[in-house]
């Protein structure tokens, strides 16, 4: 049977337009039943509006599928609150949480305020940290969860003039490898997805040849996986845009052991530079202790020689 969302509940944060809007048709498509959640706001998240939320709701129910607005900020923890709260209030519980809800406010570090900085941080970072940790103590006790970060390539590599928005997203990783190991053992999955799609925010970026073909739907469809029942992998970062998949993974090199004894000069390690960053050999680690345990049993080892 093809994947659906029968008596799931899922929340769209910035549902109101671009991949949020995408996402939150997929899902209602398939049988869940939505909260759309959106400010309203401009791209830098100033201003407020119902009509974004309110004309996806509209879209869904005329598709004859089920949806209910919200038109609080992420960015508050009474906002965060609320949006769980109308899952609740509306349909009875909360399965799927996707945090999508993002603004942009681009400036060189140099330039950039403390306001600029903390408004990016308050959208991307904390209003899924409101959101999720609203819904998480539900989908503890009912032993399901689907939560879906979004990062972003900018985030996990890097952009000019990004250091706000690129600061957030990639703690957005951080967040959900916690998150992975608290729910774990409690029917909680939580992925992460860096999409690339043309939408308002990302417009300016896009060039008249690959703008069209970086359709929100693609990365919808692994939003939909990820948050699927069938679907029990926890904490992957995929990559995604115009029919591209890929997983972006947080690795270790096998480094480089120079013995427990003394420490190592600074001209030791410039000697040695090269292979201590070699990553031929690297794997990724399941959580912190695992990569402090891998380091330990190199010294162990030395012990042992
Ligand atoms: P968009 O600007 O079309 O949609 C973002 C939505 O979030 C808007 O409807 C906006 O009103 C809403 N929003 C903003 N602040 C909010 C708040 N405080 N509370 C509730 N809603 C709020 O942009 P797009 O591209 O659809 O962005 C969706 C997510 O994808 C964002 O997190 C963005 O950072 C991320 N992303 C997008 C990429 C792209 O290529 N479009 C690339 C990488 C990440």
């Amino acid at each position: 049977m093809a994947i659906n969302y029968e008596d799931r509940v899922a929340v769209v944060t910035g549902g109101g337009a671009g991949l949020g809007r995408s996402h939150a048709l997929f899902l209602a498509s398939r049988g869940a039943k939505l909260v759309v959640n959106d400010l309203g706001g401009d791209v830098q998240g100033k201003g407020s509006g119902t009509s974004a939320a309110d004309e996806v709701v509209a879209e869904i129910k005329t598709a004859g599928g089920t949806a209910v607005a919200n038109y609080d900020s992420v960015a508050s923890l009474e906002g965060g609150r609320a949006i769980i709260q109308t899952a609740l209030d509306e349909f009875g519980r909360v399965d799927i949480l996707i945090n999508n809800a993002g603004n942009n406010i681009e400036n060189s570090f140099r330039k950039m305020t403390m306001e600029e900085f903390r408004a990016v941080l308050d959208v991307h970072l904390m209003g899924a940290v409101h959101c999720t940790q609203a819904a998480w103590q539900h989908m503890l006790d009912q032993e399901y969860g689907r939560v879906i970060m979004t990062t972003s390539a900018a985030g996990l590599y890097g952009g000019h003039g990004l250091s706000n928005y690129a600061a957030a997203k990639i703690a957005l990783v951080g967040l959900m490898n916690s998150l992975v190991l608290e729910g774990r053992k409690r029917g909680i999955t939580v992925n992460a997805i860096a999409p690339m799609a043309m939408t308002r925010m990302s417009k300016d970026a896009m060039d008249d040849k690959t703008g069209p073909l970086l359709k929100p739907e693609f990365v919808t469809s692994i939003v939909a996986l990820l948050a699927s029942e069938a679907h029990t992998g926890s904490g992957d970062i995929i990559s995604t845009g115009a029919g591209y998949y890929s997983k972006i993974g947080i690795v270790e090199g096998a480094g480089v052991y120079f013995g427990a004894d003394a420490p190592p000069s600074p001209d030791d390690l410039a000697a040695r530079f090269d292979d201590i960053c070699d990553l031929s050999q690297a794997k990724p680690h399941g959580d912190a202790f695992s990569s402090v345990a891998d380091a330990m049993r190199n010294v162990l080892r030395g012990l042992k020689s």
